[in-house]
């Protein structure tokens, strides 16, 4: 049951490697997405993905201050966005992307509290409650339950691995 919680504070770094190029992802998604989405019932959306790619930004900054932490130099490559000229795709894209970094910063609250690292434990929870928020604005505008993330990762969507 414990998938992964003991890690190394040096697996830990890279895994938060793979979380920034994920924070990155979002911030491009997040800025394109809210500039591109167009049509009268998705004004109220678009004007939350601008909010998102600015928090997204913010969770940005707060990762590489951890990896440097833990003695790692922060990733640079953020993992690749993909769009869509359907408004609907592009919002499932984010939800997807929403609910794999759930599932991450869930397992990451975890490994640090497993290390000891609490404060940092602390800082991602709080990255998780916006991440949370970005989940139900998205599963609100497609007009949809908001997932239930709580299934480890065998859970994870398709998309995560590549
Ligand atoms: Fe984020
Ligand atoms: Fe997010």
């Amino acid at each position: 049951m414990a998938d992964g919680n003991d890690v190394s504070r040096e697996h830990l770094a890279e895994l938060l490697n793979e979380d920034l190029a994920h924070e990155s992802q979002a911030i491009i998604g997040y800025v394109v997405y809210s500039q591109v989405l167009s049509g009268a019932q998705y004004m109220d959306i678009a004007a939350q993905l601008e909010i998102h790619a600015k928090q997204e930004l913010d969770h940005a900054l707060i990762i590489p201050r951890q990896i440097d932490y833990l003695g790692k130099m922060p990733a640079v490559t953020p993992k690749p966005v993909r769009t869509s000229k359907d408004a609907k795709e592009m919002l499932r894209f984010d939800l997807e992307n929403e609910n794999d970094t759930i599932r991450n910063y869930r397992d990451r609250v975890r490994q640090c509290e497993a290390l000891g690292e609490f404060a940092m434990a602390e800082q991602i929870r709080q990255i998780l409650v916006q991440e949370q928020d970005h989940q139900i604005d998205l599963a609100t505008a497609l007009g949809e339950e908001v997932p239930d993330v709580s299934g480890g990762p065998q859970g994870r969507t398709p998309s995560k691995r590549q």
